[in-house]
């Protein structure tokens, strides 16, 4: 039985990482750390708290509260998932996302060391598992071979650099100290529970509403998209089977243009105003409700600054080594997804509203 601290576990991927550890690992003892940012909503982890599944409101740079945890719930293995995590928002004020991502990774091995290492002198069974992205290998061209994990780190934005900061602090954490830590490098996620900032998110409820979709510079930059279970997935392999102090990419083989996707989602969403009548009395702004296509919303729009053309990653290395495989096709996730959104409006108009806030 494992005992698990998961920071940022109200945002998206961590709340479908404890769904997900939970259906597979029911015994098993959670304490969620999570600050709740704009981005952390409580109501990601419905019907999910309970005694063994706790949801403390700490900022991960409160390193005496976190140890206070891991001592009081002996608390053995840290997934991290905690940061700022949208690239426009580094780009406006890069501020926070050094404090989260870098002061506040620094923080928690702090606290991670001191109790399983150095009050509990040498702890053997422990694990920091700190999850990471794509974006730290820069971008590729439309020819350049996937990003591997020997690929060399060149961040583009400050929230990629400030990620790419939190990596080596895992690193020299150790190399230097012996910390058991492994570190996970994913694609782009997607599927319930999404953020309404994010392209996918946003799009589907644009479309909802009749507003624009924003398309930035030319529309044709690529991103490898991974259902977001199919990254949990990958991180339980690594924490069963990973090495310490290896690094494993996780991602979908799975490329589209933005462009690409955005159509995609406008056809998916004409195939379900057309067969069902009442999304035309729920949205009536939606072209679709006209007898429009959807796709009449797209917009241009003027290009994301040093916006990266290309991520891509290749899962060999993960693969051959602990056997990893999405098992969700994104045919399968992509309508899943836009079912989730049609089936949960209260859930993502209390982020509209912003009432998810008083929650
Ligand atoms: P998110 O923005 O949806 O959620 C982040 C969560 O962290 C929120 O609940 C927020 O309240 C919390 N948080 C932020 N600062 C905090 C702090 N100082 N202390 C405690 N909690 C804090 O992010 P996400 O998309 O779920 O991403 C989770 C992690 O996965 C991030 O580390 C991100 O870099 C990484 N990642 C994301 C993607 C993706 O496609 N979204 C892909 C690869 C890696
Ligand atoms: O690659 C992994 C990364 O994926 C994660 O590390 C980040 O936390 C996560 O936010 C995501 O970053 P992106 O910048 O790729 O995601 P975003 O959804 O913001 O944008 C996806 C692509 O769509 C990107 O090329 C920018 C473009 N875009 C985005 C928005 C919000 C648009 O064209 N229009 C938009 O309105």
């Amino acid at each position: 039985m494992s005992r698990l601290l998961v920071t940022g576990a109200a945002g998206f991927i961590g709340a479908n990482f404890v769904r997900y550890w939970l259906q597979q690992h029911p015994n098993d003892h959670i304490v969620v750390v999570d600050s709740l940012t704009y981005a952390g909503n409580p109501h990601n982890l419905d019907g999910l708290l309970d005694k063994s599944c706790l949801l403390e409101r700490v900022d991960i740079n409160n390193t005496d509260r976190v140890m206070e945890l891991l001592r009081e719930h002996q608390l053995n293995t840290v997934v991290h998932f905690a940061a700022e995590s949208h690239v426009d928002r580094s780009i406006e004020g890069p501020d926070v996302f050094i404090e989260a991502n870098v002061l506040g990774t620094h923080s928690l091995l702090k606290a991670a060391r001191q109790v399983w290492q150095v009050e509990a002198q040498a702890l053997d069974a422990h694990r920091f598992h700190h999850v990471s992205t794509d974006e730290v290998y820069g971008t590729l061209s439309a020819e350049d071979p996937a990003f591997t994990e020997k690929t060399p780190y060149a961040p583009n934005s400050p929230y990629s650099a400030s990620k790419a900061s939190s990596d080596f602090l895992v690193r020299a954490y150790h190399h230097t100290y012996g910390l058991n830590v492994t570190t996970s490098n994913c694609s782009n996620n997607y599927g319930p529970y999404h953020f309404p900032e994010k392209l996918i998110p946003l799009t589907i409820i644009n479309i909802l509403h009749g507003k624009g979709l924003p398309i930035y510079g030319d529309g044709k930059n690529i991103r490898d998209w991974l259902y977001v279970e199919d990254h949990a997935r990958g991180i339980e392999l690594v924490l069963q089977k990973g090495q310490i102090g290896e690094t494993y990419n996780i991602g979908g083989v799975n490329e589209w243009a933005n462009i690409d996707i955005v159509n995609l989602l406008c056809e998916l969403m004409d195939k379900r105003f057309a067969a069902n009548i009442s999304l035309h009395t729920n949205y009536p702004d939606c072209p679709a409700a006209k007898g429009q296509a959807c796709s009449t919303l797209i917009e241009y729009v003027t290009d994301r600054a040093g916006h990266d053309f290309r991520y891509a990653i290749d899962t060999t290395f993960i693969r051959e080594e602990l056997g990893y495989e999405p098992a969700v096709t994104f045919e399968v996730g992509i309508e899943r997804t836009v079912d989730w959104y049609l089936n949960n409006e209260r859930w993502w108009q209390s982020v509209l509203d912003g009432s998810y806030r008083k929650a």
